[in-house]
């Protein structure tokens, strides 16, 4: 099973999941650095003060990059390093940072692939009412724009905003993210002002001149219906419209879908905070999209989600590659050929070092093998999918699962910081190295 010449084989990361370093070089206050200080919030207390200690690794992880072969790294900047309060002259100490990053990923061959916001927004701007403020999304464009004209002459990629359903969701519906609120109605104008941000990022970049790409970075779930009843098709349809169409037909097709906003009434705090022109902006053209993909949904005629298939430690993460393939099939026929990256797909594993001190992670080699078969096919029948990054590159902080949950082909001792590659991580660079399975 060959892949194009040129596949970008790679693997992905985030910036408060990995670096640590939380107060250093002028980096300021984020909601994930909030949240994760208050009791309760994470399991065992958790907080990415120190994470994988990447701030200070960097170089050892960029060797860790080289010998796996990687040809690309997506990995984010972090907002609070670049604008301590979210705004205004931005920190030359946080740039630098990213600058010898991005420097040594070209001095090894690797693409550098930066994500703008992986969700650590600046508690100063959270504090200002945070996503659901529209002046969040004008102060994210500046940002962008900054670090557009410090390293867009070395990024040739990059995403906006990371899965902004993920914040949607779990930060403003279910409450167990960052920023931790419980209200639906919220919810969906941040959901708004995200994509807004996206949309003016995409427009500062055309207008700062420089080549690079830049396209959204959406977690996208096939929706199933769970039975074959008129009311399970119908409410699959309504939740489908949520969890994908809400973010891929704003952008694609520059309007949001019918359904959801009569779903979500005339009164509702989305359908009243859209402006005219604001969707111009939202669908302005983007030059590829990021994929990201873990799980199918199985939804009810009542709208409720069953689970058809086995799980990871993730209890929301049911294993079916087939998903994978569906989702890039179906994203190339409802909105054409654009370029299309994986910038994340993986798996939880109860990694331990053996008595030889290596980590046999067999689970995630086949978890892995079957996804990209399922990408291989997608190909075949017609996706142009260009790139593919592993979640993760190495063990992080998983957010509210703190540090139990292990998504890394790298192991990370956290007691001393030391990296041990997994049995994934060996069988991945063979992977690289044919450009297949
Ligand atoms: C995604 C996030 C990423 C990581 C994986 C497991 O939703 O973007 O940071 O937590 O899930």
């Amino acid at each position: 099973m060959r892949f194009p010449d040129g596949f970008g084989w790679g693997a992905a990361t985030s910036a408060y999941q990995i670096e640590g370093a939380a107060k250093e070089d002028g980096r300021g206050e984020s909601v994930w650095d909030t949240f994760s200080h208050t009791p309760g919030r994470i399991r065992n207390g958790d907080t990415g003060d120190v994470a994988a200690d990447h701030y200070h690794r960097y170089a050892q992880d960029l060797d860790l990059m080289r010998d796996l072969g990687l040809r690309s790294y997506r990995f984010s900047i972090s907002w609070p390093r670049i604008q301590a309060d979210g705004s205004g002259r931005p920190n030359q100490r946080g740039l630098d940072f990213y600058r010898r990053l991005v420097d040594g990923l070209h001095e090894r061959d690797i693409a550098p692939m930066a994500t703008l916001f992986h969700w650590d927004l600046p508690q100063a701007l959270q504090d200002a009412g945070g996503w659901e403020n529209r002046d969040t999304a004008e102060r994210f464009a500046e940002y962008a724009d900054a670090v557009f004209h410090a390293l867009g002459d070395q990024v040739p990629v990059w995403l906006t905003v990371n899965e902004p359903k993920t914040v949607v969701q779990n930060g403003y519906i279910f409450g167990h993210h960052a920023p931790g609120f419980r209200d639906e109605d919220a919810a969906y104008l941040v959901a708004h002002h995200l994509q807004l941000a996206h949309g003016l990022a995409v427009r500062a970049l055309r207008a700062s001149g420089l080549t690079g790409r830049i396209g959204p970075a959406l977690n996208l779930h096939p929706c199933y219906p769970a039975d074959d009843s008129a009311e399970a098709a119908a409410a699959t349809k309504l939740h489908d419209g949520y969890e994908n169409r809400l973010y891929l037909d704003s952008i694609f097709k520059g309007a949001y879908p019918q359904d959801v906003l009569d779903d979500r009434g005339p009164d509702s705090r989305l359908v009243r905070g859209v402006r005219d022109g604001d969707l111009k902006i939202i669908s302005s053209p983007v030059d590829l999209l990021a994929v990201q993909y873990y799980t199918p949904i199985y939804v009810t005629g009542d709208g409720s989600t069953v689970r058809k298939w086995p799980t990871s430690e993730a209890e929301w993460q049911q294993i079916y590659p087939e998903g994978m393939y569906d989702i890039l099939t179906r994203v190339t026929r409802d909105y054409g050929r654009v370029p299309i990256t994986i910038t994340e797909n993986g798996l939880p594993c109860p990694d331990v070092p053996g008595a030889d001190g290596n980590v046999d992670d067999a689970g995630r080699v086949s978890f892995l093998r079957d996804h990209f078969a399922a990408a291989h096919r997608a190909i075949g029948d017609g996706v142009p999918l260009e790139s593919y990054h592993v979640w993760s590159l190495l063990d992080n902080f998983e957010w509210a699962e703190g540090y139990e949950q292990r998504w890394g082909l790298v192991y990370v001792d956290y007691a001393s910081q030391r990296r041990v590659l997994k049995r994934s991580a060996h069988w991945y660079r063979d992977v690289i190295r044919r450009n297949g399975l």
